[in-house]
């Protein structure tokens, strides 16, 4: 079980406020800091529109706001937390500069974890105070309903730290996925790059829509996804054999010059195919309207999956 009870929460655009809500509603107290003191308000809007979903996740009755505490000084927010999570925008020069107030003002022994999607994280600790505390902790959006988190530790972090921070993710319902060295992009962004650089291709070449791609995703692979990942999915499209037959079939596929990885230029033509298509899509909904709907499809998949993740893991 983790000991751990105060978290200081540093930025809080999307990611940050998603943690804000998953820490809450699991009973953490939670100093929040954003250089904008104006997302003070849309923090306490988010809260209210996410917490039915949240509530039903995890089986909670009631949310704590006195829990939360949203201060004007970063200092005063990282004085006593035990573990801070640092989800500002994703910029090597931004982070780094912010670690290092982070490790002058927080506890020496305060667990330091950044949201970053892909930076390396022996970098952006590079000039912080007690750089052993400090790793990377990637999680996915929406933060309040998702499980996986990549914990990625740097040159000098300490194994003793990851440990703890695996257990503090325990103790907020999420299944932490250890890495044992960094690798830029980490796991998950790695894939879903390659998806979305291949996609940006398909659609600057003008041959589908970011609707079709979706589709493409929605109806197939992506129903697969949400139970077993790439590998275990091809295992079995290798019928009885499993993966060894899959690859002297498909195997050979892989010299064809399909994919091509490295990403197109965001044209002004191709940032506007992805902007109409997107709002397209939408069909007039907003971003909200969207995110419920979202929200609730996840929770009741997330109780479905339980029940059969289980015969698998
Ligand atoms: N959006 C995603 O899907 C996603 C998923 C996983 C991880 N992340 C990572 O989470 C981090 C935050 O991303 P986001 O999507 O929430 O961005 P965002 O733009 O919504 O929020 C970033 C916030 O950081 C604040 N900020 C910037 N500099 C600051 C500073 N010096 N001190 C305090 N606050 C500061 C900004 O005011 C802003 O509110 C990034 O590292 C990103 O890579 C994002």
């Amino acid at each position: 079980m983790s000991n751990i009870k105060k978290v200081a929460v540093i930025g809080t655009g999307v990611i940050g406020t998603g943690w804000i809500i998953r820490c809450l509603a699991h009973n953490k107290i939670v100093n929040a800091f954003d250089k904008d003191l104006k997302l003070k308000t849309s923090l306490i809007t988010e809260i209210k529109r996410t917490w039915p979903y949240v509530k039903k996740l995890f089986n909670k009755k009631n949310l704590n706001l006195k829990n939360l505490k949203y201060f004007t000084s970063i200092g005063e927010a990282l004085k006593d937390a035990d573990f801070i999570q640092e989800c500002a925008t994703e910029n090597y020069t931004l982070k780094t500069n912010l670690i290092s107030s982070i490790g002058k003002y927080s506890k020496k022994n305060a667990i330091i974890a950044s949201s970053s999607s892909g930076l390396l994280p022996t970098r952006i600790y590079s000039k912080c105070k007690n750089p052993k505390r400090g790793l990377i902790g990637h999680p996915f959006n929406p933060v309040y309903l998702l499980p996986a988190v990549e914990i990625v530790p740097g040159k000098k972090t300490s194994m003793k730290f990851v440990n703890k921070a695996k257990k503090f993710y325990k103790s907020i319902s999420m299944s932490p996925i250890i890495l044992e060295n960094e690798l830029p992009g980490y796991l998950s962004d790695r894939l879903q790059e390659a998806l979305w650089r291949e996609g940006l291709h398909i659609i600057n070449e003008g041959f589908a829509t970011t609707k079709d791609l979706d589709r493409a995703i929605e109806d197939g692979p992506g129903l697969r996804w949400s139970l077993m990942g790439t590998f275990l999915t091809f295992h079995l499209a290798g019928g009885k054999s499993g993966m060894k037959h899959m690859l002297e079939q498909f195997g050979p596929a892989l010299k064809l010059p399909w994919t091509k990885l490295k990403a197109p230029k965001l044209s002004k033509r191709l940032v506007k195919r992805l902007v109409e298509g997107t709002k397209k899509q939408s069909k007039g909904k907003s971003v909200e309207k969207i995110s419920n709907i979202r929200d609730q499809y996840l929770v009741e998949l997330q109780k479905l999956r339980k029940k059969y993740e289980k015969k698998l893991r």
